[in-house]
């Protein structure tokens, strides 16, 4: 790890009702009042955000956004502005999930306007880039997340990359239980590090069915600065653990 402290972020992409959001918090901050060790961020579904953001106010728990506009304002039905965000407190976004990209359509270009929105906005994107299987056996691993992570940065300063986090997630290691082996991982991530001014002090983050029994050799590896992570997220007690176990690797 390069980074001074691991980031531990859980998506929790299309789960929890507003309660289940809250019951989360209360439980997370009884067990962890205030973890330095570690810094710690959840993505709510936009519906429970506000709550969080409410239920986790004052603690060092971050709140962010799963996705966002590139616009701020206006007529662009069903989209969440950075303002909204920022108005529910929350000052982090994911942005280029592979799940957007396969299912909402996300293009490249779309994800690099919302990387200048967010920027512009105080807002710390976290990046998404990672390959298919098939690219993946393929041998086109390399080539394909240098690609995406050239153009989500592309027109940005070195000093506004350094603003950015990027989460390499190969797609065939996502909610498949097949963990990618933290040396490959910290392979293509030092790749990724390599491809863009700014990116060698940014923290990477591995994703792909990262548990709190794996995470700790994930950022053992000296490009991997801490996780994204999906399932294991979900419970207050494993994303505790998560953290627990990302801190025993400094
Ligand atoms: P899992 O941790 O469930 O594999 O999901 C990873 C992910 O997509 C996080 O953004």
């Amino acid at each position: 790890m390069l980074a001074e402290r691991p980031l531990v972020a859980g998506n929790w992409k299309m789960n929890k009702l507003i309660a289940e959001a809250t019951d989360f918090v209360r439980e997370l901050l009884a067990l962890a009042p205030d973890f330095e060790a570690v810094d710690a961020v959840v993505f709510p579904p936009f519906t429970a955000l506000a709550a969080t953001g409410e239920a986790l106010a004052g603690s060092r728990l971050g709140l962010g956004g799963q996705t966002m506009c590139d616009n701020v304002s206006g007529a662009f039905t069903g989209e969440i502005s950075p303002l909204m965000l920022l108005d529910c407190g929350a000052h982090w976004v994911i942005l280029g999930h592979s799940e957007r990209r396969a299912y909402n359509g996300e293009t490249d270009a779309a994800i690099n306007r919302k990387v200048h929105t967010a920027l512009r906005l105080g807002i710390t994107p976290i990046v998404a880039v990672g390959e298919s299987a098939e690219d993946h056996a393929a041998g086109r691993t390399h080539d394909h997340v240098v690609r995406q992570t050239t153009a989500a940065f592309e027109g940005l300063t070195a000093d506004d990359v350094a603003r950015c986090v990027v989460a390499y997630e190969p797609i065939w290691a996502i909610g498949t239980g097949l963990s990618d082996s933290p040396p490959a991982a910290n392979r293509v991530m030092e790749q990724i590090r390599a491809s863009v001014a700014g990116l060698e002090q940014t923290r990477i983050l591995y994703g792909g069915s990262v548990k709190p029994e794996n995470i700790g050799a994930f950022v053992a590896q000296p490009h991997i600065d801490g996780a994204l992570v999906g399932g294991a997220s979900l419970s207050a007690q494993s994303f505790y653990d998560l953290m627990v176990n990302a801190r025993a690797q400094e």
